[in-house]
């Protein structure tokens, strides 16, 4: 054994497949390995939390605690970590502190015995409570700075400093952290800089240094390489068939490249050559959610331009769907700007999302001309305090009326649970279902009926069977024959090849618009045909972009005024209030909340 082995946080069972296939292997996959990856030796392994929640109750039928007890039940011996985002938790907006106590409390008491927090903005307010909950449970709390860079890509700069990091790292310190993370998830730690990033920290504050960092742009192992020798206590890898790509390094070249060194970490590699090849075996059902259209493994142009891999190929899709690809260089040019203009928040998730795609809408509606509902929230300071202050022009804009809060955003919550526990009553009473349900309340709802029997397990939530990815087809039931709806006229038959066997199949559109309609629209000349007769003399309401009603914010004959808000249009995934062109009152709305419009389709209109 070496004087100062560096310790190793496997992350296989939980961000090296959220990372590489959207969070679905499933616990019935993993089980098998569990025990001899809990005698490999692993300071940790970070089995629950992230996304791992939310993909178990949507998508796989799972019950993610009973998942977490079963891994405890395999591996006794090694210490399980949770990835929590501070006040919100495993979810996606942040929940009353009662619901965030009482989440902490109960992973806990189901087998989480490091809990890694973190706040998107590294607004220590939205770690307090989740810190204070995780000092009460007795376990371990490590406290996770993210690592952001600023244009010029490096470590440095206005915001993103040595001194940022430092500050950061010593309050994190206070709030009680045992450990502290620095977690780059974009993958833009550069190698020197994360020797600079280490050994500064590793001066200024007295805690165990973990490094957690994603491949994305093709640094991660010489990054994690001179973080080693600068000092870091504990590095995050997963085993090789998981690894590289946007995951964690492998942990098997690492193991061999510090072998003999004084930081050698006294890994068996044979065992994890081993546990490779058997999770290897396990994979073949899970090709569809990892195949790549590009050869590439990496993504160096994130290297270039500093916007994240996921987010790069958001706009792409956003500005197809736009029918604005052209402009994709102009977003990109201005997402510095935005991103500066909003006070420099790291570009992770929510953020990365909130700042594409005002950039997008800045390039094709006019800066700010636009401005969604999830800015308009960020910029009043509902989701923290931004690294750097808002740019007032800006802020003016996206407030208007409103105040900014300078509160901590989770004291504007109401309490949570006490509702939760009422709405699933009729269902169960158990604390770790009432906080499915707290998190989720309409796919965990669903989820919780279909564990207690009250909904059968609908058949894209069964497993896919690796006969059916690498053989055959599989062809998923939408409804048994003897209830399908009759075959139109319009049914047409295809030949589909799927490998070197050839499937006949008819294809009979569901929409009940007739051909004629989508090929007036798709030839872009004029308006879409409206459900109802357009009033005369009406002002329209009409969508900037394509999207989907979510709902309507005024009924048939109210008065409104012009700036009124009227519809609520949910397009590049943020939601956008869209406000009465004019005084008058609301004509017959002429679409169903949920309905999916095109570019300029009419709204609502306004009538005198
Ligand atoms: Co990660």
């Amino acid at each position: 054994m070496t004087a100062n082995p560096v310790k190793i946080t496997d992350t296989t069972f939980r961000d090296a497949h959220q990372s590489l296939m959207a969070t679905r292997l499933r616990t019935a996959d993993m089980e098998p390995l569990a025990p001899a990856m809990g005698s490999v030796g692993f300071h940790s392994m970070e089995v629950w939390g992230g996304a791992t929640f939310d993909s178990a109750t949507r998508f796989l039928g799972e019950d993610p605690w009973e998942r977490l007890r079963s891994f405890k039940r395999l591996m006794p011996d090694t210490p399980l970590m949770m990835l929590l985002r501070g006040q919100s938790l495993v979810g996606y907006r942040n929940y009353a502190d009662d619901v965030v106590t009482a989440f902490v409390r109960q992973s806990a008491d189901a087998g989480i015995d490091i809990f890694r927090v973190f706040d998107a903005l590294n607004d220590e307010r939205n770690l307090q409570t989740a810190a204070q909950a995780v000092r009460e449970s007795g376990k371990h709390l490590q406290i996770a700075i993210c690592y952001s860079v600023t244009e010029e890509g490096r470590l440095g700069g206005p915001i993103y400093s040595l001194d940022y990091y430092v500050k950061k790292a010593v309050r994190f310190l206070e709030m009680g952290a045992d450990s502290i993370c620095v977690k780059d998830m974009a993958g833009m730690m550069a190698p020197y800089d994360a020797h600079d990033l280490i050994s500064a920290l590793k001066q200024a504050v007295d805690a165990p240094l973990q490094l957690h960092t994603h491949y994305t742009s093709g640094m991660a192992s010489m990054t994690a390489l001179k973080a080693i020798e600068a000092g870091l206590d504990v590095v995050d890898t997963c085993l090789a068939p998981l690894a590289l790509r946007t995951a964690q390094p492998a942990v098997e070249p690492l193991t061999v490249a510090l072998a003999g060194s004084d930081r050698d970490p006294g890994l068996d590699l044979d065992k994890l050559l081993d546990l490779g090849d058997r999770l290897e075996s396990a994979l073949p059902p899970y090709r569809k959610h990892m195949e790549s259209p590009r050869a590439a493994v990496i993504d160096a142009r994130v290297l270039s331009h500093q916007i994240p891999g996921g987010m790069a190929s958001n706009l792409v899709s956003q500005l197809r769907e736009a029918d604005a690809l052209d402009r994709l260089d102009e977003v990109l040019e201005d997402i510095p700007n935005t991103r500066r203009e909003l006070g420099y928040p790291p570009l992770v998730t929510p953020m990365s999302q909130m700042v594409g795609s005002q950039a997008v809408s800045n390039v094709l509606f006019g800066r700010y001309e636009m401005v969604s509902d999830q800015v308009k929230d960020y910029v009043r300071g509902l989701y923290g305090s931004p690294p750097a202050s808002i740019d007032p022009s800006v802020a003016a804009l996206a407030l208007g009326d409103h105040d900014p809060i300078t509160a901590r955003p989770a004291d504007l919550i109401e309490p949570e649970m006490e509702q939760a526990r009422e709405a699933v009553k009729s269902i169960t009473s158990d604390v770790e279902d009432v906080l499915t349900y707290a998190l989720y309340p309409t796919t965990g709802l669903r989820f919780l009926r279909i564990k207690h029997g009250l909904e059968e397990l609908p058949d894209e939530m069964k497993p896919d069977s690796p006969q059916a990815e690498t053989g055959g087809a599989s062809l998923r039931t939408v409804r048994r024959a003897s209830d399908a709806p009759p075959k139109s006229a319009r049914a047409r038959r295809f030949n589909v090849y799927v490998g070197d066997d050839l499937f006949e199949v008819e294809v009979d559109p569901v929409e009940s618009t007739p051909p004629v309609a989508v090929s007036a629209v798709s030839a872009g000349g004029g308006r879409p045909p409206q459900a109802q007769a357009r009033p005369a003399g009406g002002t329209d309401i009409t969508a900037p972009m394509p999207g989907i009603v979510l709902r309507y914010l005024v009924e048939e004959g109210q008065t409104v005024s012009a700036g009124d808000p009227v519809v609520i249009l949910e397009a590049m995934k943020m939601e956008n209030t869209l406000p009465s062109p004019a005084d008058g009152s609301v004509a017959p709305l002429p679409l169903k909340p949920g309905t999916t419009v095109k570019k300029d389709q009419i709204l609502a209109t306004i009538v005198r």
